[in-house]
């Protein structure tokens, strides 16, 4: 397939690549890079900087009654968050929370639903698990006293493994999208195992938010946790979200570590002795929350409000396709092949992962993402990511490959 047939597919199916700041080519023959790492870090919203100023500006001028006054008071501008977070996911307002990040959600979110009982004490984690959760999970289970070699279980086949030992199972944590085969679990299918099984189910949606359509509230996990830096497009190191199942909201029984901001916003300055949780989400809050860090956020979340997901995912389904039809034959592509088993990022076994993906930047401007020893990571992003840049990866890879 030929570069005139990717700009003439870039003109019929164009993207929203002009809201946002590419960066320049390290090398090769064109200016802007082909950025494919949004899988890793999306690329900054052209707004993003004029909106962060500007809530830079009510510090300026107000000083500490910024808490209250201004545009966006910043005791309430958490709240800015929830509603299209929780529309980005499917899931209700009072279920979702913009906080933290990531594994630190995790962590809270165990708290409240990893409760090692009798037999009943494993966690079970996807085998080729993100090593943060890993971490994580093993970390958590020796807090409860217990062996990580014992009661962290990883295993490729989650269902098979609950219906021949899922009554050993308190929890089950994968990640919704594969962060290094790009596979999309079947969520509700999984989450229905777990919960026959009598565990429950949390979710890390750090490659599937903002990738994949998610229907939370209707899937029925217990939790969900995600981050913003990737598919998100809120910067490095950005804020995590947060999903807790309804029916979790109006449990007095349930465990949640605690600080002035898990309890009711309109009886916090009271500062009484006691917290007063809401029922919602916003409970697992601690700390008031960090505005500069939540204003790139929010400017992502209305950008994912304009477009939406419906269409977002249609053009995505299209680009990957694109870009595998072009890798077709002669590289091994270790995703799944159907659309509804993957988001937008193909894994592609290689040698010298890290070296090549080095030569695709440094020689060509394609900037991919590599996992050593052997998995190349290339993610076309349907907010910025185009045809044309799908076809310079394929080049680029015949050229170094
Ligand atoms: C699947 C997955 N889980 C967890 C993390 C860790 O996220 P954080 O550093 O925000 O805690 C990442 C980071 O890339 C990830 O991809």
């Amino acid at each position: 397939m030929s570069e005139d047939d990717a700009r003439r597919r870039d003109a019929e199916d164009p993207g929203h690549r002009s809201l946002f700041l590419i960066p320049p080519a390290q090398g090769g023959n064109h200016e802007e890079c082909a950025y494919f790492a949004g899988n890793s870090l999306g690329l900054q919203p052209r707004a993003t900087r004029d909106e962060l100023l500007s809530d830079l500006d009510s510090w300026a001028t107000l000083g500490v009654e910024g808490h209250m006054d201004g545009g966006r008071p910043w005791v309430r501008y958490n709240e800015l968050l929830t509603e299209p977070a929780a529309r980005l996911v499917g899931a209700l307002p009072e279920e979702t929370v913009v906080m933290n990040t990531l594994t630190v959600n995790l962590h809270l979110l165990m708290v409240s639903f990893y409760r090692p009982r009798g037999e009943r004490t494993r966690i079970l984690i996807e085998e080729s698990a993100f090593p943060s959760d890993r971490y994580a999970v093993r970390s958590h289970v020796r807090f409860h006293g217990l062996d990580p070699d014992l009661d962290v279980v990883a295993t490729a086949d989650p269902p098979a493994y609950l219906a021949a030992e899922g009554d050993k199972v308190a929890l089950v944590l994968l990640g919704g999208v594969n962060y290094l085969t790009g596979e999309l679990l079947d969520i509700p299918r999984i989450t229905r195992a777990g919960h026959a099984a009598g565990a429950k189910v949390g979710w890390d949606l750090a490659h599937a938010a903002g990738n994949v359509p998610l229907e939370l509230h209707a899937w029925g996990p217990d939790f969900g946790a995600w981050c913003t830096y990737k598919y998100l497009n809120s910067g490095p190191g950005a804020l995590g979200g947060v999903f807790v199942h309804q029916r979790h909201l109006d449990d007095p029984s349930i465990q949640r570590f605690e600080g002035w901001w898990s309890t009711e916003p309109d009886t916090r300055f009271r500062m009484d002795p006691v917290c007063a949780p809401p029922k919602s989400a916003d409970a697992w809050q601690i700390s008031n929350p960090p505005v500069y860090a939540m204003s790139p956020v929010r400017t992502s979340l209305e950008l994912f409000d304009r477009v939406g997901m419906t269409e977002l995912r249609a053009r995505s389904v299209r680009l990957t396709a694109y870009l595998e039809s072009l890798l077709d034959g002669w590289c091994t592509v270790v995703t799944p092949r159907a659309p509804e088993r993957r988001g937008c990022q193909l894994s592609l076994r290689v040698p010298d992962a890290d070296g090549l993906s080095r030569r695709l930047s440094r020689a060509h401007g394609v900037i991919a993402d590599s996992r050593n020893p052997d998995i190349l990571r290339l993610a076309p992003t349907p907010l910025y990511s185009t045809y044309h840049d799908c076809w310079r990866a394929a080049e680029a890879l015949r050229k170094e490959l």
